[in-house]
Order: structure tokens, then C-alpha cells, then sequence
């Protein structure tokens, strides 16, 4: 057996050395070792997405990802995004719009979400639809969770603007007219919530 290697890895803005063998999936490190648990373990395959973390903001599945890539990028998990207190504004989203009923693909969703709204702030359903395409949810939330991918998108430009000088922000709210109204008309569904 071979003896473990010291690894670095810089999760969530800190850094941790842990001992493990260097081929050691991502996702048993951040678990077992780090006490990180909001990825989870659905098919350990790459297949379902329910273990999905950001390396250097992309859509990363850590159960098939090694410590030794792992160590080359900084990592977020969803422990990263918010707190219980003061959630993210994705993790609102999927709150507000009730978007979950087991809840074990959430991890997965969140973070996809996260990186797809940053990427694209104002993202059209087809590319939400095909983003998330590959995370599976088998309580079949799709609509909801479709649903809190719009509102999360609305809430973070909402933060953004919060976060400009004033002067700018104005300009910012004049070529952007877009609230909430506008995701409660365009849900997949048409009803009004
Ligand atoms: S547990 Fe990683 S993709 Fe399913
Ligand atoms: S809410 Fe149960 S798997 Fe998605």
C-alpha cells in the first residue's frame, strides 16, 4: 500500500493539508476529511451531478476528480456560496421557489446554477434547461427548480447592483429594467405564485 501524500488543497478561500493518497476522488476528501457535506455521494460515477463543486468557477464533479488535479485550482463548495443566516442569493432562489423535495440533488443544481449565472447573468430557460441537463433530479422538481435558476439570476443582478456606487447603479437600473414580475410571468407552468 502506498503511504499518503501531504496535499494542499484551497477550499472555500482557506487552505488545508490533508494526508491521502493523491488519486483519492475529490469528493471523500472534502466529506470525510474537511467535514464539507454539502456535495454528496449519488453515483460516484460522474453520471448525476450531485457531488459538483466549482474548480476555478467551473461545474466540477468531485467524485471522479482526483486530490492530485483538485490541488492545481482554487475550489468552492456549496459551504462557500452563503450561510444559513445569510444565504446566497442562488440558495434563496431555490428556498423562495421551494425548489426540492428530498433535496439530494440540490448541491449539484446550486453550484451549476451559480457558475452558469455568472458566467451569463441573465440567462434564456434553453440555456438553463441545457445547462442543468445533466444533473439529475429524480423527484422530477424540474419545474421548480427551472423556476429558482430565473429567480436566482434576477436576485444576484439585484446584489450586484446593491453593491455600485450610487451614480452607477442608476444608469445600471435604467438599461435593466427587469424584476421579479418578469420571472413569475415566464414560469414554465404559466401559473402565478
Ligand atoms: S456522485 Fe458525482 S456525478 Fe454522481
Ligand atoms: S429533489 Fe430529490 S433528487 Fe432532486
Amino acid at each position: 500500500m502506498k503511504p499518503p501524500a501531504l496535499l494542499t488543497l484551497d477550499v472555500n478561500g482557506a487552505r488545508h493539508t490533508v494526508a491521502a493518497d493523491a488519486d483519492t476522488p475529490l469528493l471523500y476528501l472534502l466529506r470525510n476529511d474537511l467535514a464539507l457535506n454539502g456535495p454528496k455521494f449519488g453515483c460516484g460515477l460522474g453520471e448525476c451531478g450531485a457531488c459538483t463543486v466549482l474548480l476555478d468557477g467551473v461545474p466540477t464533479r468531485s467524485c471522479v476528480t482526483s486530490a492530485r488535479v483538485a490541488e492545481r485550482h482554487a475550489i468552492t463548495t456549496l459551504e462557500g456560496l452563503g450561510t444559513r443566516e445569510c444565504p446566497h442569493p442562488v440558495q434563496q432562489a431555490f428556498i423562495d421557489e421551494q425548489a426540492a423535495q428530498c433535496g439530494y440533488c440540490l448541491n449539484g443544481m446550486i453550484m451549476t446554477a451559480k457558475a452558469l449565472i455568472d458566467r451569463c447573468p441573465d440567462p434564456t430557460l434553453d440555456e438553463i434547461r441545457r445547462e442543468l441537463s445533466r444533473n439529475l433530479c429524480r423527484c422530477g422538481t424540474h419545474i421548480e427548480i427551472m423556476r429558482a435558476v430565473q429567480r436566482a439570476a434576477v436576485l444576484m443582478r439585484e446584489a450586484k447592483m446593491r453593491a455600485l456606487p450610487d451614480a452607477t447603479r442608476e444608469a445600471e437600473v435604467a438599461r435593466l429594467p427587469v424584476d421579479l414580475s418578469v420571472v413569475v410571468e415566464t414560469s414554465p407552468s404559466g401559473a402565478r405564485r
